[in-house]
């Protein structure tokens, strides 16, 4: 009796390891493609000295998003950083929320829980104010959150003993992720107003 190609067992295990393996190439060569474009000093992800400048978002008509612009200068907490500096402070700052799993109630970069707002681009939340407000509310809002909270929603964030330099290395980590050309998302964020 000759069995059918379909219902050859060799036929299949053989199909597995091709398939197997030629997607495994595929993944490889889409990463090597993948990493120049997430890198940091590269188009999208601006280098972490980005935090001594001011980011806008201008809405482009031909990507039909927000996109960010880096602006003038605008010093975090005054201080003008080399990239080096600025890469130690932002890294300390994204170690902290890492440390502290801030990721169990925000998002960030699309990754985490929904409870709390997403933190892509919280650098820009308007309810910060202006620029003369915005970094100390910030650090006023991380060190105590519970008396300086944002909303009425009913949900605070607790109060984590967070300190005044941990507090600025967060602010600069999330100042630097707001800077990222994340394709419009979240999609939903509100850009703060152009400041003249
Ligand atoms: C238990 C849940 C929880 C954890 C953990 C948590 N947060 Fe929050 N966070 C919240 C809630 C809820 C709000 C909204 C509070 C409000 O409106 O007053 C908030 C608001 C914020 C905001 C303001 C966001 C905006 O766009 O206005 C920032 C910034 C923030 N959190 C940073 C952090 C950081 C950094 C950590 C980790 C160190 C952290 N949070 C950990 C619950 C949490």
């Amino acid at each position: 009796m000759t069995s059918k190609w379909w219902a050859n067992e060799n036929f299949w295990r053989k199909s597995a390891v091709w398939v197997t393996a030629s997607m495994t190439l595929v993944l490889i060569l889409l990463t090597f493609d993948t990493i120049p474009k997430i890198s940091v000093g590269s188009e999208r992800v601006p280098a972490y000295s980005v935090i001594n400048q001011r980011i806008d978002y201008v809405f482009n008509k031909e990507r039909n998003f927000q996109v960010p612009v880096i602006g003038q200068a605008q010093p975090l907490f005054g201080n003008t950083l080399n990239e080096e500096e600025a890469e130690a402070l932002v890294t300390w700052g994204k170690k902290i929320t890492q440390g502290r799993n801030c990721m169990n109630c925000h998002t960030l970069l699309g990754n985490g829980a929904y409870y709390a707002p997403d933190l892509t681009k919280a650098w820009l939340d308007p309810a910060w104010g202006d620029s003369s407000t915005r970094e100390s509310m910030m650090v006023n809002f991380l060190m105590d959150p519970v008396s300086n909270y944002m909303n009425d929603s009913g949900r605070k964030m607790p109060n984590m003993n967070i300190s005044e330099q941990e507090a600025q290395a967060i602010i600069a980590f999330l100042k630097w992720m707001s800077s990222i050309d994340t394709n419009g998302f979240p999609y939903n964020f509100k850009p703060i107003d152009q400041e003249g």
